[in-house]
């Protein structure tokens, strides 16, 4: 129900006991209880929802990013109340966190729905939280900023910088291919991640955190702050009095942020960061909730005409304290004036243009490339389309090999994760360096969409020397990883796509210049194996079978049908 403008703070959104000023007498009176006093029952009620917890090792610096916010609030004038919400680590989410993304961001919204919040700071970083976080803020439709938990600092090995988890994946497959020993092995992993916080690559974490700043959730420049330096506890200490600033004014609410030309400047970002394929379905969702739909064809446009700038793991070198230090987003917002809708809003109130007029000139030109002088000669993410993905598939183009770009090879299939694991390592395994490797009943409804789709390169082709494969999935990948993976096939195998009627010895084409993926077998073949065909069986009880009972397909975003639009802006066709 949505609450009338003239009633803030404490007697917003009353528990409804038929009597309003019972409701409040009986809210004041538990706030007494915990000491409060009544002379701040009638500020502006800011919401910091915390995704701390033991099992998200990204998040351990939230408890004091939320203090710092706190302060924030409360030297501005406001009352600061922190609430939990349900944390997703990438390492301690089975089977996906992909799956608990929704959960999250109905948690998030039915929490705004209940609490009396004028604005609201989101805490979160680790890659499905803030565009959860996002998706629930937009569809409970509050004002609201995001404190990203920021980046880890980047670690350093025996002479090399190493970044999680680009180089977690790196060091794993030269050990599969017998380039170093178990000890060496060991030795990183107690470096590959020096301190507190998100992946230091453009990987899925850093991506969102950009994409939230890009589309005004998080202060200019505020993407890129290391967790651990100072400068982000002083971040947060500004969102939280821009939160009460944004609590007693007419600032935007969250759905209003993202409009299409604020969309549209965070897929040009996307584009120009190298980042993660997993933003595109997060995109997909957060867009979805304000009720736009994302075209993948506008991807791959844009993709076409704007150049990767940002020389960061996995595709270029640099880490997320480079990229800070060379001047961070809105430095590289600039590069893309000409491309970008300047009107759209920022965190701090202003107008993207103002934002980018005002900011410091100086830019290191090593990390955040001028357009004549990209990282990669092509577009980072590449959108194909074909008999095989008729409603699209994602390439990493930019992490993909050059040779592989363009080929034709024997399909090789893996039915699931577990006859992936089963399989991939025999030494019987028919497979060559042309091998088309198949991935299917990993996707939205197959398997939640685990980050399985960089099938690791068989064992014995691995220790010949071969590094990459053509390995194609309705998986997801990690936003650290590398390789000519081609995600996201839609529609999925257990929606019936055509990726479930491919066999073993099937010829498939990608023509990445065309932006083509096909399966080359007729279509009489096709419909006898349709025939055949049967969906696999939905989970029997709980939030699994919610999920696989409405989970959309990865080009709309991975979404619960019934959560998409707001209801008001209606999205569907
Ligand atoms: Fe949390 Fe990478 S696992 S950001």
């Amino acid at each position: 129900m949505p609450v009338p403008k003239a009633v803030r703070g404490l007697s917003r959104r009353l528990t409804r006991y038929g009597d309003e000023a019972f409701a409040r007498f009986l809210r004041e009176a538990f706030l007494e209880s915990t000491g409060l006093s009544r002379e701040s029952f009638d500020r502006p009620v800011v919401g910091i929802a915390s995704t701390a917890s033991d099992f998200n090792p990204c998040h351990a610096t939230a408890p004091g990013l939320i203090d710092a916010i706190r302060r924030g609030v409360t030297m501005a004038g406001g009352l600061p109340f922190t609430f939990p919400t349900i944390s997703l680590h990438e390492s301690f989410a089975y089977p996906s966190s992909l799956i608990l993304r929704n959960l999250l961001a109905m948690d998030t919204e039915e929490m705004l729905r209940a609490l009396p919040v004028d604005a609201v700071v989101l805490v979160g970083g680790c890659d499905k939280t803030i565009p959860a976080q996002i998706m629930g803020a937009t569809s409970a439709d509050v004002p609201a900023l995001v404190a990203p938990v920021g980046p880890m600092l980047a670690g350093h090995d025996e002479g090399e910088r190493l970044g999680a988890c680009t180089d977690c994946r790196r060091l794993w497959a030269l050990r599969r291919a017998g380039d170093i020993d178990d000890a060496r092995l060991g030795r990183a992993r107690g470096r590959l991640m020096p301190t507190h916080g998100t992946c230091m690559v453009m990987g899925t974490a850093s991506t969102m955190a950009c994409l939230a700043e890009v589309l005004g959730f998080v202060l200019p420049g505020g993407a890129s702050i290391p967790a651990v330096h100072s400068e982000r506890l002083r971040f947060a200490e500004a969102t939280g009095r821009r939160a009460v600033e944004m609590a007693t004014t007419d600032a935007p609410t969250a759905a209003a942020l993202i409009t299409a030309g604020s969309v549209s400047n965070a897929v040009i970002v996307l584009q120009a960061l190298g980042g993660s394929t997993n933003a595109v379905i997060h995109l997909a969702a957060m867009a979805g909730r304000a009720g736009i739909r994302l075209d993948l064809d506008a991807i791959d446009r844009a993709g076409r005409t704007t150049p990767v700038l940002a020389d960061l793991k996995p595709i270029g070198q640099g880490f997320m304290e480079d990229f800070h230090h060379a001047g961070a987003l809105p430095a590289l917002l600039r590069r893309l004036r000409s491309s970008l809708d300047l009107s759209a809003k920022a965190a701090d109130g202003r107008r993207l243009g103002e934002v980018i007029e005002t900011w410091p000139a100086w830019t290191d030109e090593r990390v955040i490339r001028p357009t004549d002088d990209p990282v990669a000669p092509g577009e980072a993410l590449a959108v194909l389309r074909g008999s095989l993905a008729p409603d699209g598939a994602i390439l990493k183009r930019a992490a993909a090999s050059g040779p592989l770009l363009q080929h034709e090879g024997t399909a090789l299939v893996f039915e699931g994760l577990d006859d992936l694991a089963a399989r991939i390592d025999e030494p019987s395994l028919p497979v060559t360096p042309d091998t088309v490797l198949i991935l299917r009943g990993a996707g939205p409804i197959g398997a939640g969409m685990p980050e399985a789709g960089s099938i690791p390169i068989p064992a014995k082709l691995a220790r010949a020397g071969v590094k990459d494969m053509v390995r194609i999935s309705d998986a997801r990948m990690s936003g650290t990883a590398y390789g000519t993976v081609i995600l996201h096939v839609s529609p999925e195998a257990a929606a019936g796509g055509p990726l479930a009627l491919v066999r073993d010895g099937d010829r498939i084409r990608l023509d990445t210049a065309g932006r083509r993926l096909d399966l080359l077998v007729d279509d009489a073949e096709l419909t006898r194996r349709r025939e055949v065909w049967r969906p696999p069986p939905v989970p029997a009880r709980g939030y699994a079978r919610l999920h696989a009972m409405h989970v959309e397909q990865a080009h709309r975003g991975c979404d619960l049908d019934f959560l998409v639009g707001d209801g008001s802006r209606e999205s569907r066709d």
